[in-house]
């Protein structure tokens, strides 16, 4: 049973309320706001034909000013105060009607409760924030998301205003400033069936009926050109990265189950990886990185369960290949440029799949660029193990390359928002240099995917209707990182004490700002004592499981 609320996007931007003493104050600040519904799960922001939520990126003022941009599970979506840290004390507030109206909505995962407990809590939920700009950690590269066959399809089939909003969304400024774009060369599990270059003929050793791309990539590339040009941004860093070759190389000859790429074809293997980089370059869309393919165990310890496109390798077997074809192959050719990142795969794999590369093939671990890993079972293994491959390898980037929530998506789940942040906590606290989300955009089903192996997206589109598509918390739990924290931004120290349910990373960016994002946990409000090593302190008071970023010079 649906049960659905609208509210006009009026009422969605008067959703904040800035306290200075006793004076409320009104904001109006955001240009086109989320067009915010309620649907089974929570509220996502509903973008048609012609209407779409962007925010423009604003800069601080001079030395005091500070602009506060929020979400909530409530219903704030990118809202924006501007304040001063001269006010001392700043209340950011979620509008009182919503509370009561998101009262009245069925939730299945959890209830909402005392939504409206602000003033009463908050002795007890103080939380100090100690930003020391002087310690720098990692510099941040940015932020993707993938473009699957499944994201492709669903693009195809929105009207163009709809990709365009996609399209802006994620990659403008006035979106979520979105850079890498993650390419499956060949099929993958989002996908409308299994398929490789050249499947035909077999034994083809030197790839001779792989010349081009094919209709498929075409698309990708004819949406990629499009998305340049919407978004306005001038270069996408393209990470291609394969599932599986075609079946006449593997052990299996079949596309899922136990395999292993048959070593006279290793070579083989990475000119096909090099001659995807040739034709991407052919169709003016260079390939920034590849990575050695996705999540190599696949086809070795869970082949009984993943009935999906997977080549399986070893740490043993892999740090061969690596050594003596694909790194060679790709360093010695014009595209030595391209980036290599190794693994592909989940976190507790680390740092075991490197030592074993290392003992294997030293020469192995010379040619990679970085290190990309998936985030399923993170809260089993935590960052330590990232922690201690990074120590093993500093001058390797880590990446996340893979995130999703796996199951048919929730629409307007608050809590799948919140997988995501906690991620993008953790990884942006410790070593990462960048994150890249999975697909795009899905159907309401969570699809399309051949093996039916259903997972939910930031975006999901109305495939029945074609007239909607819906931006979850999902969207805005990314965004409150990666629309603030452009290429170069430096991690900064920021130190946090008491009130376990109050998270927070801090950056400084390029141009100097600093950009402090912080999450609120806890059904209650938090009040957040800022405190900075030159501007001083400010009294920052946030809702019931909320996100902001706050920005400063
Ligand atoms: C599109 O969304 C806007 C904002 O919510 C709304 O005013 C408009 O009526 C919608 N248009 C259609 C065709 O639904
Ligand atoms: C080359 O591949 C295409 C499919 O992409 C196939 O139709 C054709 O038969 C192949 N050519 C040969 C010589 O096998
Ligand atoms: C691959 O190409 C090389 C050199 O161009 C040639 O000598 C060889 O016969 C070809 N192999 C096959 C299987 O076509
Ligand atoms: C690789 O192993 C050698 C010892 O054989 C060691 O000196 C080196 O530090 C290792 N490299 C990495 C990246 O762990
Ligand atoms: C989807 O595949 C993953 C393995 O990657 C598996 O763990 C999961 O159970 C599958 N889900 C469904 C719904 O088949
Ligand atoms: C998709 O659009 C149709 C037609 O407007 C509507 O009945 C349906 O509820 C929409 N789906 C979702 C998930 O909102």
């Amino acid at each position: 049973m649906k049960k659905t609320n609208s509210f006009n996007k009026a009422a969605t931007a008067i959703l904040f309320l800035l306290c200075f003493g006793e004076r409320f104050i009104l904001s109006f600040s955001t240009s086109t706001p989320c067009a915010l519904r309620a649907t089974t799960y929570g509220n996502v922001c509903v973008c048609n034909t012609t209407y779409c939520d962007f925010l423009d990126p604003v800069s601080p003022v001079g030395d005091d000013g500070i602009v506060f941009t929020s979400s909530s599970k409530v219903g704030l979506r990118f809202d924006r105060i501007l304040g001063k840290f001269s006010d001392k004390k700043i209340l950011i507030k979620d509008l009182e009607e919503l509370s009561g109206l998101m009262k009245g909505l069925e939730s299945v995962e959890e209830t909402v409760t005392s939504m409206l407990s602000m003033e009463s809590e908050e002795s007890n939920r103080n939380t100090k924030i100690q930003i020391d700009r002087n310690k720098k950690h990692q510099k941040f590269v940015g932020f993707g998301g993938a473009l699957t066959g499944a994201v492709s399809y669903n693009l195809k089939n929105l009207p163009q205003e709809l990709q365009d909003s996609v399209y802006k969304s994620y990659f403008s400024k006035e979106g979520i400033g979105y850079t890498i774009i993650r390419m499956p060369i060949g099929g993958s599990d989002f996908d409308l069936e299994p398929w490789a270059y050249n499947e035909e003929p077999e034994d083809d050793t030197n790839l001779s009926n792989f010349t081009k791309l094919n209709d498929l990539d075409e698309d990708k590339i004819k949406q990629m050109e499009r998305l340049k040009s919407v978004a306005n941004i001038e270069h996408i860093k393209i990470m291609g990265s394969a599932w599986s070759p075609p079946k006449w190389m593997k052990t299996s000859h079949s596309w899922d189950g136990f395999s292993f790429l048959e070593e006279k074809y290793y070579q083989t293997w990475a000119l096909y990886h090099l001659k995807f980089i040739e034709l991407m370059q052919e169709n003016n869309m260079p390939v920034w990185a590849i990575t050695t393919g996705n999540e190599p165990l696949n086809a070795v310890l869970y082949s009984s369960l993943v009935k999906f496109v997977s080549l399986g390798w070893t740490p043993n077997t892999q740090s061969h290949w690596v050594a003596d074809n694909l790194g060679p192959t790709i360093k010695q050719s014009k595209f030595k440029d391209v980036k290599i990142f190794c693994n592909d795969g989940q976190t507790f794999t680390y740092p075991f799949w490197f030592v074993v590369m290392n003992m294997t093939r030293k020469e192995s671990i010379d040619y990679l660029d970085g290190l990309a890993v998936h985030w399923y079972f993170d809260e089993y293994y935590g960052p330590r193990l990232i922690d201690e491959t990074h120590r093993m390898m500093p001058d390797k980037l880590i990446f996340n390359t893979e995130s999703t929530v796996g199951s048919k998506p929730k629409l307007g789940s608050w809590a799948d928002g919140e997988k995501y942040t906690i991620n993008h906590m953790r990884d942006l606290k410790n070593s990462f240099n960048g994150y890249i989300d999975w697909n795009m955009i899905l159907n309401e089903e969570g699809g399309p995917t051949y093996i039916d192996n259903f997972s939910s997206s930031p975006i999901i589109a109305n495939e029945t209707s074609g007239q909607e598509i819906y931006k979850q918390p999902m969207f805005y739990a990314i965004g409150h990182f990666s629309k603030f924290l452009p290429e170069g931004s430096v991690r900064i120290e920021a130190a946090k004490h008491s009130n376990k349910d109050v998270d927070t990373v801090a950056f400084q960016r390029p141009d100097g700002t600093i950009t402090c994002v912080i999450s609120n946990y806890a059904q209650e409000a938090a009040v957040v004592n800022l405190a900075d090593s030159i501007r001083g302190d400010i009294e920052i008071t946030i809702p019931p499981k909320s996100l902001h970023t706050i920005e400063y010079n």
